[in-house]
């Protein structure tokens, strides 16, 4: 069966989810207002349908999929109601459990939870979206045979990503801070030294992770305040992603920045480089 959705918003990830579900025949849809050339281009190479409102645009569809930056998510899921939406409405971004059950509240009985592991899907199997809650399985068959290896999960499907993002870009900003905390002791030579000594693979980790994050900080650090608040909600310590939060949000200005290396994110982090 043909389902309508609509996707906010055509991003990196968004535009290879909307891309799978045209691929069964599904329709695509997404709202133009306010939306970057940029992502305007990704939706148009993927074949997505445009409408120029939020209110065009519900009034055409079935079901809601939300895939845009943590921060935006509780607004989104807002502005959809306001716009008279009251149907399926799957939230995919990197939220607490908390902030994912603020959104059901939200978006009422249609609400199903999920979460995003592994890059864009544009190759098969390294892409899962984990889906949770009534109506799970139904959303996970839109995507059946798709690049998309959509799972139903027990348990929420937010916490699932937290758990799995609490270290991978946890560990990331981790490492970046130590490099930044080496270079003002004056120490970066010895302990790379030492790294390739004792911890191999580390040096060449620690400088290509700041390649791969310099980007995306911007929206790190709303997912790292959502992993903070996951953890304190569990009664565990929040200041490690309190602290990544702060990494990312240094690094926020490099996010239109080609070519980052480690030596200008230490200089970010170090306040060595004005905004
Ligand atoms: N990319 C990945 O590898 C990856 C992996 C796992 C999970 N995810 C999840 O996927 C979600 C989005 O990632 P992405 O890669 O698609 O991000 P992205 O490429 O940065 O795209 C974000 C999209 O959201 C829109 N947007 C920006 N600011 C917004 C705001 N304040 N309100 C509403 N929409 C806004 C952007 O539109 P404009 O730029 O046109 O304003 C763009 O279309 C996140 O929740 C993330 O955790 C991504």
């Amino acid at each position: 069966m043909s389902e309508r959705v609509l996707l906010l918003h055509p991003g990196a990830m968004g535009t290879s989810l909307g891309a799978a579900l045209r691929e069964n025949a599904h329709v695509v849809r997404w709202v133009t207002e306010g939306r970057t050339e940029a992502t305007a281009g990704r939706a148009r190479d993927a074949g997505l349908a445009g409408a120029a409102t939020l209110e065009e645009a519900v009034g055409a569809v079935d079901h809601v999929l939300s895939v845009c930056p943590p921060h935006a998510a509780v607004a989104v899921a807002e502005a959809v109601v306001a716009a008279g939406f009251s149907g399926a409405y799957v939230d995919a971004n990197a939220v607490s459990p908390d902030t994912a059950r603020r959104i059901g509240a939200i978006v009422g009985d249609g609400f199903v939870d999920g979460g995003i592991v592994g890059p864009p899907a544009w190759r098969p199997g390294v892409t899962r979206l984990y889906l949770s809650g009534p109506g799970a399985r139904e959303v996970a068959a839109w995507f059946a045979g798709t690049r998309v290896d959509a799972r139903p999960v027990a348990g929420s499907a937010s916490a699932l990503k937290m758990c799995y993002a609490a270290f991978t870009k946890g560990s990331s900003a981790l490492i970046l801070a130590i490099r930044a905390l080496a270079e003002r002791e004056g120490v970066t030579a010895a302990l790379l030294e030492e790294w390739g000594i004792s911890q191999l693979g580390l040096p060449e980790r620690s400088a290509r992770t700041a390649g791969a994050t310099s980007a995306k900080a911007w929206r790190f650090e709303g997912e790292m305040h959502e992993i903070a608040a996951t953890f304190g909600a569990a009664g565990l310590p929040d200041g490690f992603h309190r602290a990544a939060a702060e990494v990312y949000r240094r690094m926020g200005p490099l996010k239109d920045v080609e070519d980052v290396d480690i030596e200008r994110v230490i200089a970010r982090l170090l306040g060595r480089e004005g905004d």
